[in-house]
């Protein structure tokens, strides 16, 4: 990635690191997070990045053993931003003084802008007030040398400050998070006009180079993919496909328990449109077989987990093999993040994966993904040419429908209904135009049966909850507020519509406390 000037984000553990990643990227430059232990000279000067941005973080400055940055950020005569903690440590390690606020300050705050500034270029000029989001303990008190103040806060009078010289930078507020409206073109600003870099990292850039990296990973070898429906794997595919044409084998194990005309999609467009080599294995009767009977969450991911493996590894066999297995890993699963709190994290949900099958398998790895976020695989789906359906579609958990049964075993006439009732709720979501303003939304089938009355009968069916919510990555999530008109809309369909159904419920519980599936 050296040719594409990259910069570094060093973290200190803040919640919200991984915005900074996008912000930069959203501006054409690669970056990468590194945990503040693994930065030392060396590694600094193997990555050779053309800006250091230090990042929030839980601790305080004022603590004896609290983290540094180290020394060799400050050594490598590149531009350096210190975000919040990352400002504090930045302040305190170059000789000013840090110290406890008296007020603590969180959420929204009013900047004034006092003087300018690179970082402000064609953003604000001095006299601008403008909304930053704020949430720290420890405010800077003194400067070291060399240092001004460019902004200020009621509660912190050192808000924005920078040495020109050397070309340190620090915001005591956070410009990574959509609080502060402004705070991407100040990071834009940054990397672009203060570190310089090109921003010539695109979609179109990184498809040619992991196409050639693929190449050179595979050589002469055969590849298995494991294709799910689900975005990831599809860009995967489609990627590794246009590296090694027909030495790519993909295997498609439908369970039966998809969305509605997304394993008839997949086929289309691998096989049909893409010519892919694809082995489509329908093992909705295994899979609907071993969950007979079978009400509980947590068996039911663990019998597909497994069914799912043993699946995989018999069409595998079946196909002759292969040298390696692709897989559509993410940054976001590739990212060691620091701990301050230790100790275990209690299991909520076991989240069913394929980690297993490369050990099982005996197969190196190919990750063509594992440097982007999600936004970027859909950027680059596009860019490849997949259906915007498949590109855009909302999260599905590997057991799918399985999960939105709750309290009830998987039968097949339930999955029917269930699969009918979301593509109703999923079409009118996109009549509405709401799609993309929604992270997931889907349909959950009641183990409850309620009277109804239809035309002049009566009837006991099931009841069916409806679930919308919006996130930035799944770990908190809020209801989305439909209008009633639109719910009434969709409860009116669905009953009329999918017989076995008379009641629709919608459920407006955020996560915390409640998950996003009901199971
Ligand atoms: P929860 O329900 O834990 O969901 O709030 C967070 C995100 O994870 C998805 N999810 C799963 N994904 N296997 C998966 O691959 C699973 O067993 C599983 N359970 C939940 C869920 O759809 C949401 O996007």
């Amino acid at each position: 990635m050296a040719e594409h000037q990259p910069v570094l984000i060093v973290d200190f553990g803040s919640q919200v690191t991984q915005l900074i990643a996008r912000r930069v990227r959203e501006a054409g430059v690669y970056c990468e997070i590194w945990p503040f232990p693994r930065v030392t000279a060396e590694s600094l000067a193997a990555f050779g990045p053309h800006g250091i941005i230090l990042s929030g973080g839980p601790a305080s400055v004022t603590v004896e053993d609290a983290p540094r940055a180290p020394g060799a950020v400050f050594e490598q005569g590149v531009p350096v931003l210190g975000i919040c903690y990352g400002q504090q440590t930045m302040v305190h390690q170059m000789g000013g003084r840090v110290a406890l606020a008296e007020e603590h300050e969180y959420g929204r705050a009013g900047l004034t802008v006092r003087d300018s500034c690179a970082l402000f270029d064609r953003v604000w000029t001095p006299g601008d007030t403008a909304q930053v989001w704020m949430s720290h303990g420890d405010r800077v008190e003194a400067l070291p040398e060399g240092f001004r103040v460019v902004a200020d806060s009621p509660n912190a009078p050192y808000a924005v400050v920078a040495d020109d010289e050397r070309r340190f930078y620090g915001l005591q507020f956070h410009p990574e998070v959509a609080h502060t409206p402004d705070g991407g073109k100040l990071l834009r600003n940054f990397v672009l006009t203060v570190c310089g870099c090109r921003g010539d990292w695109t979609m179109a850039a990184f498809r040619q180079e992991s196409i050639r990296a693929i190449r050179e990973q595979v050589g002469d070898g055969t590849v298995l993919l494991g294709l799910s429906g689900g975005v990831d794997s599809a860009v995967t595919a489609a990627l590794v496909h246009e590296a090694v044409g027909e030495r790519l084998t993909c295997v498609f194990v439908d369970h039966g328990l998809l969305r509605e005309g997304e394993g008839e999609e997949v086929v289309r467009v691998f096989r049909d449109r893409f010519n892919v080599r694809l082995v489509h294995r329908d093992a909705s009767y295994l899979f609907l077989g071993r969950l007979s009977g079978v009400d509980d969450p947590e068996e039911k991911r663990r019998i597909i987990g497994n069914t799912f493996i043993e699946v995989f590894e018999a069409e595998a066999e079946k196909a002759g093999g292969a040298d390696f297995l692709a897989q559509g890993t993410l940054y976001p699963d590739v990212i060691e993040s620091v701990s301050f709190t230790g100790g275990p994290s209690v299991t909520i949900k076991s989240h069913h994966n394929v980690g297993g099958l490369p050990e099982r398998m005996n197969m190196a790895l190919v990750e063509p993904l594992k440097e982007l976020f999600k936004d970027e695989v859909r950027a680059l789906g596009r860019e490849l040419g997949l259906p915007e359906t498949m590109v855009d579609r909302h999260p599905f958990p590997g057991p799918g429908l399985a999960i939105r049964l709750p309290g009830q075993a998987v039968t097949a006439e339930k999955v029917a209904m269930l699969r009918r009732a979301d593509a109703i709720y999923l079409e009118e979501i996109r009549n509405a135009g709401l799609y993309d303003s929604i992270w997931q939304a889907f349909a959950v089938l009641l183990p409850v049966k309620t009277v109804g009355v239809m035309g002049d009968a009566r009837t006991h069916d099931h009841a069916l909850a409806l679930r919308a919510v919006t996130s930035t990555d799944g770990m908190t999530a809020d209801f989305y507020p439909f209008d009633a008109a639109f719910l009434g809309r969709v409860a009116n369909r669905i009953v009329n519509e999918v017989p076995g159904i008379n009641r629709v419920t919608y459920d407006c519980t955020s996560k915390p406390p409640g998950t996003i599936e009901w199971e």
